[in-house]
């Protein structure tokens, strides 16, 4: 299965000190999975080389109305043609002022006033000329004309001052942009996910847990908030960020976890268990640390945990329910007989060894339909494909329902 759609983006970038920080956002948006396009303005190449950027992306950069390379010297229209948007970063505030007034006299300006898809601005500049209220009314006039505008973010700036006017980091820009694209499959749907691994204490100290880094799940749970839900996600230990507009809810050990699921699990209509959960805990585990001594062997007593998918699964009125399976061989087999076995609605099955940690996986979506493979990708676009196939899961079911 392809990636929902592989959007298409013409990237503007013009004269700032942040044109440099324009290669990173070309690398983002390619790793979201998103076609770049740059064009940049005179003005940027007296700072960066188009050579940077035509390595990044591949493809030529144009700065000139009349390349020879445009066969028919229609630059201005046929770069922007069936592209999704166009993403201009770094904007200049002199970029901005042209663009807030109609201006087009570059290949730059003039594709965008001679656009058919958004305009996505993130500007950067020094704070004075952010403040200036010049500034502010273009700025003012642009959101009025139904342009997007991303950031600018405040602290240390090229000229030594402090403030408002720095570009938005790469890393911000780029899942910006991805939000601006997802369709919202799941507007208003309640989704409940959880993630990372479950930590068992053996003493104060000490634990058993499993290897996970709560990428997968927090990825999926980005990727169902752009789709529009509503998303609670509850956590292992991870040293990941919260993911923003999720309600989040930190636990440790696999009782925690159960009981945050259980307080939610009416609420939800769709149910995704990514979380690498232990299969056992310490029985009694000691309130004061164990003390080596060199003779002794120490035997732990495991005894099982609940299995908190097979119990949502088993509910009388269940949500829709996603497992995974993190396998090290015949995954797919293990992955299917697991979801039988838990009456799980789809199981997403991932071989243990290349998926944990990574930031990229290869899934198998196993559904009472089939099969369907995705291709191996970083995880972001594996959970856009993921939600993509659980919205439409939960479209028929909903369908069903009278
Ligand atoms: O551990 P196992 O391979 O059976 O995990 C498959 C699925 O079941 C995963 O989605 C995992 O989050 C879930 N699971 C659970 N509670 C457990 C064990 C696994 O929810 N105790």
């Amino acid at each position: 299965m392809a990636d929902i759609a592989r959007k298409q983006i013409v990237l503007g970038v013009t004269g700032g000190i942040a044109a440099y920080k324009a290669a990173e956002v070309t690398r983002e948006l390619l790793r979201h999975g998103i076609d770049v396009q740059v064009v940049m303005t005179e003005a940027a190449r007296g700072l960066v080389t188009p050579a940077t950027f035509q390595a990044l992306s591949g493809k030529p950069v144009f700065t000139d109305m009349w390349d020879p390379r445009v066969p028919d010297n229609m630059g201005h229209i046929e770069l922007s043609r069936g592209k999704d948007a166009i993403i201009v970063a770094p904007a200049s505030a002199d970029f901005i002022a042209k663009l807030a007034n109609g201006l087009a006299d570059d290949l730059l300006s003039t594709l965008c006033l001679a656009r058919e898809c958004p305009l996505i601005v993130a500007p950067a500049m020094n704070r004075q000329m952010w403040d200036n209220p010049a500034t502010r009314r273009n700025i003012e006039r642009l959101l009025r004309d139904g342009v997007a505008i991303l950031g600018p973010a405040s602290g240390d700036q090229a000229c030594g001052e402090f403030g408002m006017g720095r570009m938005l980091e790469a890393q911000a820009i780029a899942p910006a942009i991805t939000t601006f694209f997802a369709p919202k499959l799941l507007r208003g749907v309640r989704v409940l996910i959880t993630a990372g691994p479950t930590f068992e204490p053996i003493d104060t100290v000490r634990g058993i847990t499993n290897r996970s880094s709560g990428k997968m799940g927090y990825a999926i749970a980005r990727a169902a908030l752009d789709a529009g839900a509503k998303v609670t996600l509850i956590s292992g230990p991870v040293s990941l960020a919260a993911p923003a507009g999720a309600e989040t809810t930190r636990v440790e050990t696999t009782a925690q976890m159960f009981e945050a699921v259980k307080r939610n699990a009416s609420r939800a209509d769709i149910y995704i268990g990514v979380a690498a959960v232990a299969d056992y805990r310490v029985d009694n585990p000691r309130r004061h640390k164990i003390k080596k001594t060199d003779r002794n062997q120490l035997s732990l007593r495991l005894v099982p945990n609940p299995d908190i998918l097979a119990w949502m699964a088993a509910r009388p009125r269940p949500p829709l329910c996603v497992g995974f399976a993190a396998e090290s061989r015949n995954v797919d087999a293990h992955a299917d007989e697991k979801r039988r076995r838990k009456k799980v609605h789809l199981m997403v099955a991932n071989l243990a060894q290349e998926a944990i940690g990574a930031d990229d996986n290869e899934v198998t979506l196993l559904d009472n339909r089939g099969k369907h493979r995705l291709e191996r990708a970083p995880k972001d676009v594996v959970a856009r494909q993921l939600i993509a196939h659980i919205a439409k899961l939960y479209g028929s079911r909903t369908k069903r329902k009278p």
